[in-house]
């Protein structure tokens, strides 16, 4: 099956692109702007037990199930369980076509940040902030930008699985760690920094609260790629002698380093430059340019273009494994061919982000579109707290509820141990099993009623 739909060429070619899902805007944009936002050191250590103790038991069991049925994940619930199943993966596939319609515009303000830095005068601006609010505020820019991205997510997906999706995420991510390591070393030695510092590492236990707890499990399972069957659908293209559990650990572990370091490279610059850590949305926007403002016109200019540049390769892997779930979906259940399946959706996911583009104060309806959480929210906020907040972790949820009720921990033991004999009687496959079965649905199940009532009806339990 998984042949006559392509496949990665090699384990490393599977490794690339499912850390090349997870590495994103959700390492970079997201994850400091959501720590800043909840209390810093503390959020930091819940987000970890979530990305390990939860987040990998997850990736493993999506990996595998997509592996043992080599489809999308629809096919992949219909065909072990049953139709009424399949409508998690449905969920699934339509939680990845809306993400996308929000993560292509901010992918598209990274993109309009390189060129604005290296080729326009961004950095002799004297206010990032009003920059930053004025540039997401003129959608001519935003929209020529994310068409664009549209475009380039839309040509390597119709490529398909090697040669598109392999082949840009093999390169791209290491250059991209390099220059955030010598960001980092930069950005320790400027004033203040160690305040920053210890911000984001002397958790402070009293800031933990509901929301501190469901943002972190929300951030983990959108940093991870988890919970929308990106990692079914990427399992399914996965040989059978593959090591599901060292592939796991690695995108686990690249994944919480990438975002880790960014939280180091962030929190020092805003300290030293006196921001608020609970900026919000545009924080690394923000903090980021006066780095490189600092740097002098011209090296400013090609580092601070650079990194925009790779921030923009570090989202488009990820918009490819976005756009992968449903074109996977329509390829398999409604026999369509892949690039008439790529060229319907990209159109209709870039007609569904207008909202979402126009949300960032071009329209005030979409700007001021609803008021939940004790704030005014646009309509990019509440895409992107229906399906990745809430609707992420509720897949989870649901992913895990079928393996412990329909499919059995047996047979993902089973599917596992085809490339890692030794899984069977192991100490980790108990931990799996009790995760899987016991824990992560409880867990998963709570957070969602937490969730949907502190967020929508004010109710906080805990
Ligand atoms: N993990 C990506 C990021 O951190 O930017 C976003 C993402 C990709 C979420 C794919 C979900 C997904 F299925």
């Amino acid at each position: 099956m998984a042949n006559s739909r392509g496949g990665f060429t090699n384990k490393i070619g599977f490794i690339a692109a499912a850390a090349g899902s997870a590495v994103g805007l959700g390492n970079i944009w997201k994850f400091p702007y959501e720590t800043g936002a909840n209390g810093g050191a503390a959020f930091l250590l819940i987000y970890l037990c979530c990305a390990f103790l939860i987040g990998f038991p997850v990736m493993m069991a999506e990996i595998a199930l997509g592996r043992k049925t080599g489809l999308n994940p629809y096919g992949a619930y219909a065909s072990e369980g049953n139709k009424r199943w399949a409508l998690a993966g449905l969920f699934g596939v339509i939680s990845g076509f809306m993400i996308l319609t929000f993560y292509n515009v901010v992918a598209g303000w990274a993109f309009g940040y390189f060129l604005q830095i290296s080729f326009g005068d961004l950095l002799s601006a004297e206010n990032f902030g009003a920059f930053f609010g004025g540039y997401v505020a003129d959608y001519t820019d935003n929209m020529i930008y994310s068409i664009l991205f549209m475009i380039v997510t839309a040509i390597i997906v119709a490529r398909g699985v090697s040669k598109g999706i392999e082949m840009a995420a093999k390169v791209l991510m290491p250059t991209l760690i390099f220059l955030l390591i010598l960001l980092i070393i930069y950005a320790l030695t400027l004033d203040n920094a160690l305040d920053g510092i210890r911000f984001y590492l002397v958790p402070d236990f009293s800031e933990i609260n509901g929301k501190t707890v469901y943002s972190a499990m929300g951030q983990a399972f959108f940093s991870l790629s988890l919970g929308m069957g990106a990692l079914i659908t990427y399992g399914s293209y996965v040989s059978k002698n593959d090591n599901i559990v060292n592939s796991a650990v690695i995108v686990t572990l690249a994944d919480t380093m990438i975002a880790f370091m960014a939280g180091m490279l962030i929190f020092p610059l805003v300290f030293s430059q006196g921001m608020e850590p609970s900026a919000g949305p545009g924080l690394v926007f923000v903090a980021l340019p006066g780095i490189f403002q600092s740097m002098g016109p011209v090296i400013g200019k090609v580092i601070g273009g650079a990194f925009f540049l790779l921030l923009c390769f570090a989202a488009l892997t990820s918009t490819i494994s976005l756009l992968e779930v449903p074109v996977a979906y329509l390829v398999d259940e409604k026999k369509w061919n892949r690039k008439r399946s790529v060229a319907i959706l990209a159109g209709s996911i870039f007609l569904c982000s207008l909202p979402c583009l126009l949300s960032q104060g071009a329209v005030e309806f979409f700007t001021d579109f609803m008021h939940y959480e004790g704030s005014s929210k646009s309509f990019l906020d509440l895409v992107a707290d229906l399906f990745s907040e809430i609707g992420l972790p509720l897949g989870g949820c649901l992913l895990t509820l079928f393996i412990a009720v329909k499919w059995k921990t047996s047979q993902l033991s089973a599917e596992i141990a085809i490339g890692y004999p030794s899984y069977q009687g192991s100490t980790l496959e108990k931990y799996v099993n009790i995760m899987i079965t016991f824990i992560c649905p409880v867990i998963l199940g709570v957070m969602f009623i937490t969730t949907l009532l502190q967020k929508f009806f004010n109710v906080a339990l805990f």
